[in-house]
């Protein structure tokens, strides 16, 4: 492991005597709208002020205001498991202040988001934290993002953090592939007949080839049987595990093919054989996916990336692309809709990638999801 879980720091923290209300008081130039929506949202208001050894990620001014003109604020007014849900993703479960996580460079930090019909995540839905530049970023679900102001402030449960932006519970594993532009992906998911048990399972990585991954060996998934092409598709997944990026190493894993998949990590990317994972990291909600630019094939596991290349040879013997266009797309009709489990980002579409710096972590994708989610940008892009 690359990099440490963050733990929970019980034994070095030393209690703040102030209550969560006051903290929200002292800092009413950036929390008073949040100061007041807790206030009348009383429930809610006790449960936080008393639950201990937390870390709240608090949505400024700014924040709260996007929320309220977006049509996730209708959804959350009129669903009140959506809310509980959406509190919940805004509650760290253990204290972590801010030089913890702006010391790693890549953590998944576990959240109080654990009610089935929002995460199949054992031990609660997380979040994704980036620094880059001494600026600490949430990444959350379809690559939302939310910068984090530097400094912890401390009450009685625990420490709190300013975000410039709500957090997006992650959607499910068909509406986010689709809402990247993955639509290969999600129309073999379909051919195979998965689709709904593999939204359904609990804890699963998926390895999710990007269009033109599938486009490359058009010539010979056309012609493939049902029977090869779950085989193929059962090579991308390892289920009972979500393996964030920061679980991986060098190494292999087992797939729910029983063939043997092979991690590699060559000049800062993360391979997968020899497919190289282009965004990591993309939360949903029973699992984590990872996309890559190639699609793995179970029968040649042996095969070992160009690291220095831009594109890989496919893994296939012979396979090329065809004038038919992206296998399994054809079905795969991408809509706008923005449900309640997948709140559009409300951040502002960043203006660009941040910078990378001297110290990067070795596998920099969550800014990769952020650069590609932000605007109108999909993955299908890449
Ligand atoms: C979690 O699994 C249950 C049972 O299979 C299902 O009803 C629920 O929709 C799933 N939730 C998510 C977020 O995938
Ligand atoms: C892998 O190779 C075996 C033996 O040659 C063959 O039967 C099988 O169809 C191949 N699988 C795929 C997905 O091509
Ligand atoms: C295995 O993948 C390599 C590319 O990494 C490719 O050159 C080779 O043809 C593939 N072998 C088979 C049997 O598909």
């Amino acid at each position: 492991m690359r990099w440490k879980r963050l733990l929970p720091l019980t034994i070095a923290w030393v209690v703040s005597g102030q209550s969560l209300e006051d903290v929200l008081t002292a800092q009413s130039a950036t929390l008073s709208t949040l100061n007041a929506w807790l206030t009348s949202q009383q429930v809610a208001f006790e449960i936080l002020s008393n639950v201990q050894g937390v870390t709240l990620l608090a949505p400024s001014n700014n924040a709260l205001n996007q929320l309220y003109s977006s049509p996730l604020y209708g959804q959350l007014a009129s669903d009140p498991n959506l809310l509980v849900a959406f509190l919940s993703y805004h509650v760290l479960d253990g204290i972590y202040f801010m030089s913890d996580i702006g010391a790693t460079q890549l953590a998944s930090l576990p959240t109080f988001m654990n009610m089935n019909s929002y995460s199949n995540v054992s031990g609660g839905q997380v979040i994704e934290a980036v620094t880059q530049n001494n600026q600490v970023t949430f990444v959350t679900g379809n690559g939302a993002q939310a910068n984090v102001e530097p400094y912890d402030i401390n009450y009685v449960g625990g420490t709190l953090h300013i975000i410039d932006s709500v957090l997006t519970i992650p959607s499910s594993l068909t509406n986010t592939l689709l809402t990247g532009g993955l639509t290969a992906a999600v129309g073999l998911l379909r051919r195979a007949g998965v689709e709904s048990a593999l939204n359904l399972a609990s804890d699963v990585t998926i390895f999710a080839p990007n269009n033109d991954a599938f486009n490359a060996i058009g010539s010979l998934v056309n012609s493939m049987t049902l029977e090869q092409l779950t085989t193929v598709l059962n090579y991308h997944v390892v289920q009972g595990k979500v393996l964030y990026s920061q679980l991986i190493a060098q190494g292999s894993e087992i797939t729910a093919s029983g063939a043997s998949i092979n991690f590699r990590i060559e000049d800062g990317a993360l391979f997968v054989n020899s497919a190289r994972v282009v965004v990591s990291d993309v939360l949903v909600g029973n699992g984590v996916v990872h996309i890559l630019d190639g699609v793995l094939n179970p029968n040649n596991s042996s095969a070992t990336p160009s690291p220095s290349a831009a594109t890989q040879e496919p893994a296939f013997n012979g396979a090329t692309s065809t004038a038919g266009g992206v296998p399994f797309t054809s079905a795969v009709i991408v809509t706008t809709t923005s449900t309640a489990n997948a709140p559009a980002p409300t951040t502002p579409s960043p203006t660009s990638p941040p910078a990378v710096v001297a110290d990067a972590p070795v596998v920099q994708a969550p800014v990769g999801v952020a650069a590609v989610f932000g605007g109108a940008a999909m993955w299908a892009n890449l």
